[in-house]
């Protein structure tokens, strides 16, 4: 693979001397969903599918990027100090973005370089493909301009990127998994703090399985801003009364005694569902912890269910996809990954069961839907790095 970029970077950009081979995973996200904007837990893993780059820098101003992914858009070329987004450049936007983040951080990014992208995620699923290319772009401006920012401050780049120069009001989650991820673990990360332990994922007799709705997103950007501005009502309406900084503050006890603080039915319904999932993900992390997969799996099934019915991102793809894994034999535990809206499901399947899986699940969901699911068994693997040794 590797060896074929490179060939690909030399017929792109001409010679292949002195130029280096980086990589980002995508993510996915085991539990602890739409929390990470509520100052709550989130529990990611880094997939061993992500995105490639071969990069290197140049004598001159110019950045000239090139997609495996969008070769008919060509070669990207714009000027380091001219960095605007701009709808032409498509996905090139996200690295443009992620220069101008290390730029406003004061961080010395005063040359052009190239570089040849390649990713294997599937596209627009909800596996982070855009955080992916941050954090990749990330890497590689660390390594060639010799930028000393350790990966928390690249991951928090990446998302000033995403928030403010793409205009993606998303949580820290994706960037945070995709920067720090552990070959075999998942991180809980409190988002409130920061802080974050690794946890081994043994699942022995079992698999992960992603599955993807093929659904198109169209206004998940719209929806998700509404999400978080619901939640950030309701934070409101409880700060009247109450000393909290966010919803991830409250445990259950707390929000069924406070509720009615809150004044719009929906929002009530919102919070519930951010104040339930961020407990619910450490009572997740706890029984894993235990080895208790079984109780783990039961989170997840509860998690789709608020997501479903409470925080309403799910729709009838994803549901489709969920409430026919909870009916196959040997499925630990199935819910929706990601922002939801389409996008993909992650379920726990035992290793007997997984092809048995596959084919039922995928026949029922295309003749409900009327188009096919896709299924990937991933592995859990490490964060964004570069892969040369030299
Ligand atoms: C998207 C965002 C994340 C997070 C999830 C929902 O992936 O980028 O920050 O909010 O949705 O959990």
């Amino acid at each position: 693979m590797i060896k074929e970029l490179k060939a690909g970077f030399e017929k792109v950009f001409g010679g292949g001397e002195g130029a280096r081979t980086y990589f980002a995973p995508g993510r996915v996200n085991l539990i602890g969903e739409h929390t990470d904007y509520n100052g709550g837990h989130v529990f990611p893993c880094a997939l061993t599918i992500g995105t490639y780059a071969v990069a290197r820098k140049r004598e001159d101003k110019l950045v000239r990027l090139y997609s495996e992914n969008f070769k008919e858009l060509g070669i990207i070329e714009f000027d380091v100090e001219e960095l605007k987004n701009v709808k032409e450049h498509d996905w090139a936007n996200y690295p443009k973005g992620v220069i101008w983040a290390f730029k406003q951080e004061g961080f010395n990014i005063d040359g052009g370089f190239e570089a040849l992208f390649f990713g294997n995620i599937p596209n627009g699923a909800g596996l982070s493909s855009s955080a992916s290319i941050e954090l990749a772009t990330a890497v590689i401006l660390k390594d060639i301009f010799n930028v000393e920012a350790d990966m928390i401050k690249m991951v928090q780049l990446g998302k000033l990127a995403e928030n403010k120069f793409i205009g993606v009001n998303c949580g820290i989650m994706d960037q945070f998994a995709i920067g720090m991820g552990k070959e075999g673990h998942a991180v809980l990360l409190d988002t409130n703090t920061l802080k974050f332990t690794y946890a081994k994922i043994e699942l022995k007799n079992a698999a992960i399985i992603i599955a993807n709705t093929n659904k198109r997103r169209g206004l998940a950007d719209s929806k998700y801003n509404e999400r978080r501005a619901q939640c950030e009502e309701a934070l409101k309406d409880l700060q009247g009364e109450i000393n909290i900084s966010a919803l991830g503050e409250l445990n259950e006890e707390a929000f069924e005694k406070y509720s009615h603080l809150i004044k719009d039915r929906i929002n009530v319904r919102r919070a519930r569902h951010a104040v339930y999932e961020n407990q619910r993900t450490i009572k997740a992390v706890k029984a894993l912890e235990q080895n208790d997969i079984e109780t783990f799996g039961q989170l997840m099934n509860d998690s789709h269910e608020s997501l479903r019915d409470d925080y309403e991102v799910t729709g009838i793809e994803l549901d489709t996809l969920a409430e026919l894994a909870w009916q196959q034999p040997g499925v630990i535990g199935s819910r929706m990954t990601g922002a939801g809206f389409g996008g993909c499901t992650v379920s726990i399947v035992k290793n007997e069961s997984i092809d048995g899986f596959i084919e039922n699940v995928g026949r029922a969901y295309e003749e409900k839907i009327g188009y096919k699911a896709d299924f990937y068994v991933v592995n859990i693997g490490d964060g964004a790095r570069k892969l040369d040794l030299l």
